[in-house]
């Protein structure tokens, strides 16, 4: 290549001048920024956690020796059946049973699942396609909203919500409406409602009954107007099952996918963390319209590698083999429930009985409703009764003015937190909250 410049007289002019004054050149190092991490904007978006300051005290009283009656998570105590256990430990010692298992589930397991569904529910499901194991139903239900959810997506959820319900979709950079969920008529009316004003119109509902954490229940009918408001308006739904097997007085938790055409429109979600008492274990399902289970895979396929084998071989020995377990558990909850609702109810305090699930969903009684938040009531309990419960704020601004008391102590301990609640509101507050 020749040089065009190659008779120019000011070739070398832009040559820097090394002895000319340095103006710019810091005299001094700068002074390094702090060292700081910054998280992604969908980490920024999430509130600070509601359940922090009671579980802080909760953790400095136990430290302490204090022995409080924790009603506050809903965390069974009692353990799986035995025969579920030894499966378990059986299967750990094959060594086949150690590498990578299928991220969704082995087909034995899944084929336990549509027997269930089969057997409960009367709903027929094809094991390859439309039924998917989770690492418990909270991994399978927030990896569904990634799958479906993006900006501009909106979701009805129920008010008050289980914190997921909300932040799954919010962590998917989705848009949330909540609609209140007492009334199971009102709510259908709020999701037609919402349909009809909101432009572009929802994209999913998410329904949970029996409902953590107002403990609201629906019959079949719900589902069957659910599928055709969904086929109207075009939205997917997400039924959030997780209590499935937990119910009282003969009650039967109705399943969506036994309405006609719901396959169509949406998936339900079950867990074995509740009934069979296997929440450390983390086995969730997710079953109904192909579709939505396929895209489930594909998130879960770049995520995780599926649950260790062998508490996938134990489970399907749970599934099979230990129904009679699952109802035993609820009368166990009954019994529980039971004790909770008259103790309280003999307080004073308006409380309906759960028909399903593992709470006690109890309004603050006055003066205390209006003299504080629910949060520093719930913070009085724990601080001057040593009973540890969820105030209902914690599940957004449609819980304000209730506790979630879960039923996994025993009768006795409940009737003791009755005692001791009383005692601790034994001087009503002169009425202050502003
Ligand atoms: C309504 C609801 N959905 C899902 C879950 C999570 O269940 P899993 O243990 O299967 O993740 C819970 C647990 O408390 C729940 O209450």
């Amino acid at each position: 290549m020749t040089d065009t410049r190659e008779n120019d007289p000011n070739k070398f002019n832009d040559t820097p001048n090394i002895d000319a004054p340095a103006i710019d050149m810091p005299i001094t190092d700068p002074v390094p920024e702090p060292f700081a991490v910054k998280f992604a904007s969908r980490v920024e978006r999430l509130p600070p956690y509601m359940f922090g300051r009671i579980n802080n005290l909760l953790y400095q009283k136990r430290r302490a020796g204090d022995d409080v009656i924790d009603m506050g998570m809903g965390n069974p105590s009692d353990p799986p059946e035995q025969v579920v256990i030894d499966k378990l430990m059986t299967a750990a010692t094959d060594p086949t049973n150690h590498g990578y298992s299928k991220s969704n589930g082995i087909a034995n397991l899944r084929r336990e699942v549509t027997k269930k569904y089969e057997r409960k529910y009367g709903v027929t499901l094809d094991p390859e396609h439309e039924v998917i194991s989770c690492l418990g139903s909270k991994e399978g239900f927030s990896h569904m909203c990634l799958a479906l959810m993006g900006p501009g997506d909106t979701a009805m959820i129920p008010s008050p919500y289980f914190p997921v319900h909300m932040y799954g979709v919010i962590l998917a950079s989705g848009n949330v409406v909540s609609l209140d969920v007492a009334d199971p008529d009102l709510f259908l009316r709020n999701v037609a409602y919402t349909c009809e004003h909101m432009a572009p119109r929802p994209k999913i509902l998410i329904v949970n009954y029996p409902h953590n954490p107002s403990s609201a229940v629906i019959e079949p009918d719900f589902f069957v107007e659910v599928v055709r408001l969904a086929k109207r308006y075009g939205f997917l739904v997400i039924h959030d099952f997780a209590y499935a097997d937990v119910a009282f007085d003969g009650y039967k938790p109705p399943s969506f996918l036994s309405a006609k055409g719901a396959k169509d429109v949406g998936v339900e979600f079950t867990t074995m963390s509740k009934g069979y008492n296997m929440a450390g274990w983390r086995v969730g399902f997710c079953a109904g319209n192909a579709d939505m289970i396929r895209g489930l895979g594909t998130i879960k396929g770049y995520y995780d590698y599926g649950m260790f084998q062998a508490i996938q071989i134990a489970a399907i020995v749970a599934l099979r083999d230990t129904e009679e377990a699952v109802e035993k558990q609820s009368l166990i909850y009954q019994g529980r429930r039971d004790a909770l609702v008259s103790g309280l109810r003999r307080l004073g305090w308006t409380v309906n009985p759960p028909k399903a699930g593992m709470f006690v969903w109890a309004e603050i009684p006055e003066p205390w409703k209006s003299a504080m938040s629910t949060m520093d009531f719930a913070m009085k309990l724990l601080e001057e009764g040593n009973v540890a419960v969820s105030p209902g704020s914690g599940f957004g601004q449609g819980g304000e003015g209730f506790l979630r008391m879960s039923l996994v102590e025993n009768e006795q301990r409940l009737r003791q937190a009755v005692r001791q609640i009383s005692k601790c509101l034994s001087s009503p507050p002169a009425i202050v909250k502003a």
